[in-house]
C-alpha cells in the first residue's frame, strides 16, 4: 500500500512552475516539453549521489555494449547514451515522445549507424530485433503504462537477448528532492512510491519486491547506492 503525504513548498523560480500555478499541474509530458531534461543534464543542477548514478549507469553501459551490437534505447531523450557508445554500435535506435529532444539527438549525433525516432515507448514502430534494449535513468519510473513498456522491451528484444532497466531505489528521495528543488521543481508530495512537484513532475522509486512485482522474472542489481539495475 503506498503512503502518501504532502510537504510545503517554497518560492518556485522557474517558468514551468508558474505554468503550472496558472494552469494546474501539467503533466510529465508537459514538463518534458518546457526542456527538464536539458537542465537535469547540466553536472552544476546534480547533487553528487546523483552525479554518482549518473557515471555508473555509463560504466555499466561500457561493460555491456560490445563491438557490432543493435541496441534501442526507450525514452533516449537528448540520446546521449547512443551518441557515448556509436563506435562500438552496429546499429542504435533512440526513441522518445518529446520531438524537440529527437531532433536535438539527430543534430548531436550526425548521419551514421544511429536513429532517433518520435514516439511513444509502448508502440515503438519497429519491427526489427536488437541485441540490447534500455530504459536508463529512472526513464521507466516517469511512465505511466509500464507493463506496456516492458512488453515493447520485450518484443524488440526477445529472450535470449539483454534488457535493461535503471530506476531508483527508496534512497534515492533525498538527492532527488534536492536535484529537484535545485531544477525549480520542489517537491509538493511525497510517498513510499513516488515524487511530485510543484511543477507537476512525477518520478517513481522502487524496493526490490515492487520491482519484481511489476516486472516477474528479472535480475536485480544495486546501483550507486540509490538505484536498481533490473535484468529482464
Ligand atoms: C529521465 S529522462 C531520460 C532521458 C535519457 N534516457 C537520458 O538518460 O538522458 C526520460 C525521457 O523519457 C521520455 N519519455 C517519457 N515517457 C515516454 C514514453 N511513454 N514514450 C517515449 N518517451 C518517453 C521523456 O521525454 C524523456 O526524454
Amino acid at each position: 500500500m503506498e503512503r502518501r503525504w504532502s510537504v510545503n513548498s517554497g518560492s518556485v523560480p522557474h517558468e514551468a512552475a508558474a505554468q503550472s500555478s496558472a494552469r494546474g499541474p501539467m503533466s510529465n509530458d508537459e514538463v518534458y516539453a518546457a526542456g527538464l531534461l536539458n537542465r537535469a543534464l547540466d553536472p552544476a543542477t546534480q547533487p553528487p549521489e546523483i552525479r554518482s548514478y549518473l557515471q555508473a549507469e555509463i560504466e555499466l553501459l561500457n561493460g555491456t555494449i560490445v563491438h557490432g551490437m543493435a541496441v534501442i534505447d526507450v525514452g533516449c531523450g537528448t540520446g546521449r547514451h547512443l551518441a557515448m557508445f556509436r563506435d562500438r554500435l552496429r546499429l542504435g535506435v533512440g526513441v522518445d515522445y518529446e520531438h524537440t529532444y529527437v531532433v536535438e539527438a539527430r543534430r548531436r549525433a550526425g548521419a551514421r549507424r544511429l536513429h532517433f525516432i518520435t514516439g511513444d515507448a509502448t508502440a515503438v514502430p519497429i519491427g526489427a530485433s536488437f541485441d540490447l534494449a534500455t530504459c536508463m535513468t529512472n526513464t521507466w519510473g516517469t511512465m505511466s503504462d509500464k507493463a506496456g513498456v516492458l512488453n515493447e522491451m520485450r518484443r524488440l528484444a526477445p529472450r535470449p537477448r539483454t534488457r535493461l532497466l535503471s530506476v531508483y531505489g527508496e534512497a534515492s528521495v533525498l538527492p532527488r528532492r534536492e536535484w529537484y528543488h535545485r531544477l525549480g521543481h520542489p517537491v509538493v508530495e511525497e510517498s513510499s512510491e513516488s515524487l511530485m512537484t510543484e511543477g507537476g513532475f512525477r518520478s517513481e522509486h522502487f524496493s526490490e519486491a515492487r520491482l519484481r512485482s511489476l516486472v516477474g522474472d528479472c535480475l536485480i542489481h544495486p546501483l550507486a547506492g540509490i538505484a536498481y539495475l533490473v535484468k529482464f
